[in-house]
Protein backbone atom coordinates (compact mmCIF):
# COMPACT_ATOMS: atom_id res chain seq x y z
CA UNK A 1 0.00 0.00 0.00
CA UNK A 2 1.51 3.76 -0.96
CA UNK A 3 -0.28 7.02 -0.54
CA UNK A 4 1.88 9.78 -2.60
CA UNK A 5 1.14 13.57 -2.18
CA UNK A 6 0.42 14.96 -5.11
CA UNK A 7 4.01 16.28 -5.89
CA UNK A 8 5.39 13.02 -4.49
CA UNK A 9 7.34 14.46 -2.19
CA UNK A 10 5.57 12.59 0.58
CA UNK A 11 4.68 8.93 0.66
CA UNK A 12 3.01 6.43 3.49
CA UNK A 13 3.62 3.18 2.40
CA UNK A 14 4.36 -0.63 4.44
CA UNK A 15 7.31 -0.72 6.66
CA UNK A 16 10.27 -2.82 5.24
CA UNK A 17 13.18 -4.27 7.44
CA UNK A 18 15.92 -1.67 6.05
CA UNK A 19 13.43 1.06 7.94
CA UNK A 20 13.64 -1.10 11.08
CA UNK A 21 17.84 -0.93 10.85
CA UNK A 22 17.03 2.96 10.45
CA UNK A 23 14.69 2.85 13.85
CA UNK A 24 17.42 0.89 15.41
CA UNK A 25 19.93 3.75 14.27
CA UNK A 26 17.62 6.67 15.73
CA UNK A 27 16.33 4.98 18.84
CA UNK A 28 13.82 6.81 20.96
CA UNK A 29 15.47 8.71 24.15
CA UNK A 30 13.69 11.07 26.55
CA UNK A 31 16.08 13.91 24.78
CA UNK A 32 15.69 13.23 21.02
CA UNK A 33 11.77 12.29 21.88
CA UNK A 34 10.37 14.01 24.76
CA UNK A 35 6.98 14.01 24.13
CA UNK A 36 6.35 10.31 23.02
CA UNK A 37 9.45 8.56 25.10
CA UNK A 38 7.42 6.15 27.67
CA UNK A 39 10.26 3.73 28.64
CA UNK A 40 12.14 1.55 26.69
CA UNK A 41 10.60 0.07 23.68
CA UNK A 42 10.38 -3.83 23.13
CA UNK A 43 13.13 -4.86 21.64
CA UNK A 44 12.16 -5.95 17.53
CA UNK A 45 8.31 -5.32 18.32
CA UNK A 46 8.71 -3.19 14.51
CA UNK A 47 10.48 -6.02 12.93
CA UNK A 48 8.69 -8.72 13.56
CA UNK A 49 5.91 -7.30 12.67
CA UNK A 50 7.29 -6.53 9.16
CA UNK A 51 8.48 -10.31 9.15
CA UNK A 52 5.24 -11.71 9.65
CA UNK A 53 3.29 -9.46 7.83
CA UNK A 54 0.91 -8.13 10.81
CA UNK A 55 2.51 -4.66 10.14
CA UNK A 56 0.62 -4.11 7.21
CA UNK A 57 -2.82 -2.78 6.91
CA UNK A 58 -5.46 -3.34 5.11
CA UNK A 59 -7.81 -0.52 3.27
CA UNK A 60 -10.60 0.13 5.44
CA UNK A 61 -8.71 -1.63 8.73
CA UNK A 62 -8.70 0.74 11.68
CA UNK A 63 -5.77 -0.10 13.21
CA UNK A 64 -2.48 0.42 11.17
CA UNK A 65 0.82 2.02 10.76
CA UNK A 66 2.65 3.12 7.79
CA UNK A 67 6.07 4.01 7.07
CA UNK A 68 6.60 7.77 6.54
CA UNK A 69 9.14 8.68 3.07
CA UNK A 70 10.01 11.79 1.95
CA UNK A 71 12.21 12.45 -1.22
CA UNK A 72 12.98 9.07 -1.29
CA UNK A 73 13.94 8.58 2.23
CA UNK A 74 12.51 6.80 5.48
CA UNK A 75 11.64 9.45 7.65
CA UNK A 76 9.13 7.55 10.49
CA UNK A 77 6.35 6.42 10.80
CA UNK A 78 2.21 7.10 11.83
CA UNK A 79 -0.33 4.73 13.06
CA UNK A 80 -4.11 5.10 13.99
CA UNK A 81 -6.51 2.69 15.97
CA UNK A 82 -10.00 3.19 16.89
CA UNK A 83 -11.61 5.06 19.61
CA UNK A 84 -14.95 4.36 21.02
CA UNK A 85 -17.44 6.88 23.01
CA UNK A 86 -20.46 4.80 23.07
CA UNK A 87 -21.82 1.36 22.77
CA UNK A 88 -22.77 1.83 19.68
CA UNK A 89 -20.63 0.70 17.53
CA UNK A 90 -19.93 3.70 15.41
CA UNK A 91 -15.63 4.19 16.43
CA UNK A 92 -13.80 7.54 15.95
CA UNK A 93 -10.28 7.02 14.87
CA UNK A 94 -7.13 8.33 16.75
CA UNK A 95 -3.93 9.06 14.88
CA UNK A 96 -0.50 9.55 15.64
CA UNK A 97 3.01 9.89 13.96
CA UNK A 98 6.81 10.54 15.08
CA UNK A 99 9.39 11.15 12.94
CA UNK A 100 13.35 10.52 13.52
CA UNK A 101 14.69 13.82 14.62
CA UNK A 102 16.77 14.12 10.97
CA UNK A 103 13.29 14.39 9.14
CA UNK A 104 11.94 16.90 11.47
CA UNK A 105 10.98 20.33 10.85
CA UNK A 106 10.76 20.18 6.75
CA UNK A 107 7.21 19.88 6.33
CA UNK A 108 7.22 16.21 6.49
CA UNK A 109 5.08 15.62 9.24
CA UNK A 110 2.70 17.63 8.53
CA UNK A 111 1.89 15.92 5.03
CA UNK A 112 1.97 13.05 6.58
CA UNK A 113 -0.86 13.63 8.67
CA UNK A 114 -2.76 14.95 5.58
CA UNK A 115 -2.30 12.20 3.62
CA UNK A 116 -3.31 9.87 6.47
CA UNK A 117 -6.49 11.77 6.67
CA UNK A 118 -7.30 11.53 3.63
CA UNK A 119 -6.60 8.01 3.34
CA UNK A 120 -8.64 6.87 6.29
CA UNK A 121 -12.01 9.14 5.13
CA UNK A 122 -11.58 7.62 2.04
CA UNK A 123 -10.60 4.14 3.24
CA UNK A 124 -13.15 3.74 6.01
CA UNK A 125 -16.17 4.66 6.82
CA UNK A 126 -15.60 6.58 9.99
CA UNK A 127 -17.27 9.65 10.67
CA UNK A 128 -14.67 11.60 12.61
CA UNK A 129 -10.49 11.53 13.06
CA UNK A 130 -8.56 12.74 15.63
CA UNK A 131 -5.43 13.29 17.55
CA UNK A 132 -3.86 14.30 20.33
CA UNK A 133 -0.93 15.64 21.47
CA UNK A 134 1.38 16.84 24.96
CA UNK A 135 -0.13 21.18 25.77
CA UNK A 136 4.32 21.54 25.21
CA UNK A 137 4.29 20.05 22.23
CA UNK A 138 4.01 23.18 19.74
CA UNK A 139 5.16 21.85 16.30
CA UNK A 140 2.62 18.59 16.28
CA UNK A 141 -0.10 20.94 17.31
CA UNK A 142 1.33 23.62 14.36
CA UNK A 143 1.13 20.32 12.16
CA UNK A 144 -2.44 19.06 13.06
CA UNK A 145 -4.05 22.40 12.34
CA UNK A 146 -2.02 22.80 9.32
CA UNK A 147 -3.60 19.08 7.86
CA UNK A 148 -6.59 20.46 8.88
CA UNK A 149 -7.64 19.45 12.40
CA UNK A 150 -9.60 21.32 14.78
CA UNK A 151 -8.47 22.72 18.10
CA UNK A 152 -11.15 21.15 20.58
CA UNK A 153 -10.08 21.54 23.59
CA UNK A 154 -7.54 20.62 26.88
CA UNK A 155 -7.86 17.33 28.22
CA UNK A 156 -6.18 17.67 31.82
CA UNK A 157 -3.80 15.64 33.14
CA UNK A 158 -4.76 12.79 30.63
CA UNK A 159 -1.57 11.00 30.41
CA UNK A 160 1.77 10.03 32.35
CA UNK A 161 5.03 10.82 31.66
CA UNK A 162 7.85 11.94 32.75
CA UNK A 163 6.55 10.89 35.98
CA UNK A 164 3.97 12.98 36.15
CA UNK A 165 0.68 13.46 35.11
CA UNK A 166 0.17 15.87 31.86
CA UNK A 167 -2.36 18.45 29.62
CA UNK A 168 -3.07 17.22 25.97
CA UNK A 169 -4.62 18.97 23.49
CA UNK A 170 -7.65 17.38 21.67
CA UNK A 171 -8.17 18.06 17.85
CA UNK A 172 -10.10 16.24 15.28
CA UNK A 173 -11.61 16.43 11.83
CA UNK A 174 -15.39 15.38 10.93
CA UNK A 175 -15.83 14.00 7.51
CA UNK A 176 -18.13 16.70 7.54
CA UNK A 177 -15.71 18.90 7.74
CA UNK A 178 -13.39 16.96 5.17
CA UNK A 179 -15.86 16.99 2.79
CA UNK A 180 -16.46 20.91 2.82
CA UNK A 181 -13.06 21.42 2.33
CA UNK A 182 -12.33 19.28 -0.55
CA UNK A 183 -15.84 21.45 -2.03
CA UNK A 184 -13.85 24.22 -1.23
CA UNK A 185 -10.65 23.07 -2.89
CA UNK A 186 -12.31 22.04 -5.78
CA UNK A 187 -14.63 24.84 -6.38
CA UNK A 188 -17.80 22.44 -6.59
CA UNK A 189 -20.52 22.55 -3.95
CA UNK A 190 -21.51 18.92 -2.59
CA UNK A 191 -24.21 17.34 -0.51
CA UNK A 192 -22.12 15.40 2.09
CA UNK A 193 -25.42 13.17 3.39
CA UNK A 194 -24.70 13.91 6.69
CA UNK A 195 -26.41 15.97 9.51
CA UNK A 196 -24.23 16.18 12.68
CA UNK A 197 -23.16 19.67 12.90
CA UNK A 198 -19.63 20.73 14.65
C1 LIG B 1 5.65 16.62 15.75
C2 LIG B 1 6.11 16.29 14.35
C3 LIG B 1 5.26 15.18 13.77
C4 LIG B 1 5.90 17.55 13.48
O1 LIG B 1 6.30 17.26 12.17
P1 LIG B 1 7.41 18.19 11.46
O2 LIG B 1 7.61 17.69 10.10
O3 LIG B 1 8.62 18.26 12.33
O4 LIG B 1 6.70 19.59 11.47
P2 LIG B 1 6.52 20.54 10.21
O5 LIG B 1 7.86 20.78 9.58
O6 LIG B 1 5.44 20.00 9.35
O7 LIG B 1 6.10 21.89 10.89
C5 LIG B 1 4.79 22.10 11.36
C6 LIG B 1 4.76 23.42 12.12
O8 LIG B 1 5.41 23.27 13.37
C7 LIG B 1 6.46 24.23 13.49
N1 LIG B 1 7.55 23.58 14.18
C8 LIG B 1 8.32 22.58 13.71
N2 LIG B 1 9.22 22.22 14.66
C9 LIG B 1 8.99 23.03 15.71
C10 LIG B 1 9.57 23.12 17.02
N3 LIG B 1 10.56 22.32 17.39
N4 LIG B 1 9.05 24.06 17.87
C11 LIG B 1 8.04 24.86 17.50
N5 LIG B 1 7.44 24.79 16.30
C12 LIG B 1 7.92 23.89 15.41
C13 LIG B 1 6.81 24.62 12.08
O9 LIG B 1 7.41 25.90 12.04
C14 LIG B 1 5.46 24.58 11.42
O10 LIG B 1 4.68 25.69 11.72
P3 LIG B 1 4.60 26.99 10.77
O11 LIG B 1 4.15 26.49 9.45
O12 LIG B 1 3.63 27.85 11.48
O13 LIG B 1 5.98 27.55 10.69
C15 LIG B 1 7.62 15.87 14.32
O14 LIG B 1 8.41 16.96 14.69
C16 LIG B 1 7.91 14.68 15.23
O15 LIG B 1 7.73 13.55 14.85
N6 LIG B 1 8.38 14.95 16.47
C17 LIG B 1 8.75 13.93 17.43
C18 LIG B 1 7.63 12.98 17.83
C19 LIG B 1 6.36 13.71 18.26
O16 LIG B 1 6.38 14.71 18.95
N7 LIG B 1 5.25 13.12 17.80
C20 LIG B 1 3.93 13.61 18.14
C21 LIG B 1 3.53 13.02 19.45
S1 LIG B 1 1.84 13.40 19.81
Amino acid sequence: MTINTTDGLVRLRNYTLDDCAILDDNPETLESDRFSYFGVPVPNRLRRLVDSGEAFPKYGDLTGRLAVEAQGEFVGGVSWHPENYGPINAPAINIGIGLIPAGRGKGYGTEAQRLLVDYLFNCTTVYRIEAGTDVENIAEQRSLEKAGMLREGIMRGCHFREGKYNDMVLYAVTRADFEAARAARSGTKVSTGFTASR
